[in-house]
């Protein structure tokens, strides 16, 4: 009898919103967060009013997002099928977690989402409720209603007096979702994987071929595993990714044209943005770099792919996804220091790095004389390692069978 909706304001969660009063006889809660999409707030608030809504959430979680979320994904340098760096798929489980709560708090019964029965959202926002409140109704009205067209959309929301602001009457050329990390966009103008995507797509980085001619050098600084300092100024995390951000768009940082497995089986063609976060994930490997013991750095390589998969797929509230998170950040104790970077043309580089915890001997790898390291050692080492690739010789053909 009562329904939190993940509600933007926009018109087709308005839609939804009214849809579901009608269809459900149910009264509505809405939430709308503040994850750093770049939209106002006020509005969404207005328009909830208007629509006669009398329990309104609008929250700014964007703190929240970037330290609870984005911080401890990025301590594991993670992309999915090794380039997406997850800008939608690590805000689901936030907005998922606060309508569970929100759920709570007014006595609702159901939650609803304005995803489609195509995607990945769905499933991610739903793992997060089923997990985190086992017997929550769900209701996703673009698996239920019979508005799938423009024009069944529009003359619903002429019939129940919903304002259509008139860019919106038109079909949008492609959906974008957007928050502090990255915006994506994706479908319809975008669907053409041969096509390439126009300038125009581009929202939150200015063109690398016309960026500026005279580099950036920024100084990340890092404690255990997380950033908390740009150019010697301490910031809290949504502030530091904001300038990240910033920085990033200057000089045409982050932009990616990835074509993906859904975790649907499907594949899609995604445009996406994350400037910010590209420098972040640089930096990050940079003071990994001088920080990290050898075994600590290939372990934790070793398993960010199946981390970035659970995550890309819905089970962020998950004991797996526990696991090796508690893995990760144990790793990143000694991940402290601060790192200098180059932005220039779309690139971001690594060009030097410090840290009171190094690893880093100048003393064993100079090339000049040493007192520390006894080179006829190697002899010995090499020998060993050899030993099976000499035997397998002896055999017959290492590789191929004798
Ligand atoms: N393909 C990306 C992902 O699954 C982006 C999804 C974008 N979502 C959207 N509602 N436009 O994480
Ligand atoms: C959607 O289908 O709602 C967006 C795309 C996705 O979830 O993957």
């Amino acid at each position: 009898n009562k329904v939190v909706l993940a509600y933007s304001g926009g018109l087709d969660t308005s839609i939804i919103l009214k849809w579901l009063e009608v269809e459900y006889n149910c009264e509505v809660v809405t939430f709308t967060a503040d994850l750093g999409q770049g939209e106002e707030l006020e509005p969404a608030r207005q328009k909830a009013e208007m629509l006669g809504i009398k329990e309104i959430y609008i929250e700014d979680l964007r703190e929240e997002f970037v330290r609870d979320y984005v911080f401890p994904m990025f301590r594991a340098n993670t992309l999915y099928e090794g380039q997406y760096l997850l800008g939608t798929s690590i805000a689901r489980p936030l907005i998922s977690k606060r309508q569970i709560e929100i759920a709570r708090e007014t006595g609702a019964d159901a939650v609803c989402h304005g995803a489609t029965g195509k995607g990945n959202d769905q499933i991610r926002f739903e793992l997060g409720y089923y997990g985190l409140q086992p017997d929550i109704k769900v209701i996703a009205p673009w698996r239920e209603w019979d508005l799938q067209s423009r024009t069944a959309l529009l003359d619903f929301a002429e019939k129940h007096q919903i304002p259509v602001p008139k860019d919106k009457r038109g079909e949008s050329p492609f959906s974008v979702d957007a928050n502090l990390l990255h915006t994506s966009s994706e479908g319809k103008a975008l669907e053409d994987p041969w096509v390439d995507a126009e300038e125009y797509v581009y929202s939150r980085t200015d063109n690398p071929l016309t960026a500026p001619d005279e580099p950036d050098y920024i100084e990340v600084e890092f404690e255990k595993g997380d950033p908390v300092a740009i150019n010697g100024v301490a910031m809290s995390p949504a502030t530091l990714l904001t300038e990240l951000n910033t920085y990033g768009k200057k000089h045409g940082i982050g932009r990616l044209d990835l074509l993906e497995n859904r975790f649907i089986g499907m594949k899609s063609r995604g445009i996406y943005e994350t400037p910010g976060g590209t420098i972040l994930l640089e930096a990050h490997r940079g003071i990994e770099q001088i920080t990290l013991d050898k075994g600590a750095t290939h372990l934790k390589d070793g398993i960010m792919p199946k981390y970035a998969e659970l995550i890309y797929n819905g089970f962020w509230f998950s004991p797996e996804r526990d696991m090796l998170q508690a893995l990760i950040d144990k790793s990143q104790e000694f991940v402290a220091g601060t790192v200098r970077l180059m932005l220039y043309k779309g690139s971001v580089r690594t060009v030097g790095r410090k840290s009171p915890f190094s690893l880093y001997s100048m003393e064993h790898v100079t090339f000049e004389e040493d007192s520390v390291y006894d080179q006829t050692d190697a002899e010995g080492f090499i020998k060993l390692n050899a030993l099976r690739l000499r035997l397998l010789n002896q055999r017959g053909k290492i590789t191929e069978p004798p």
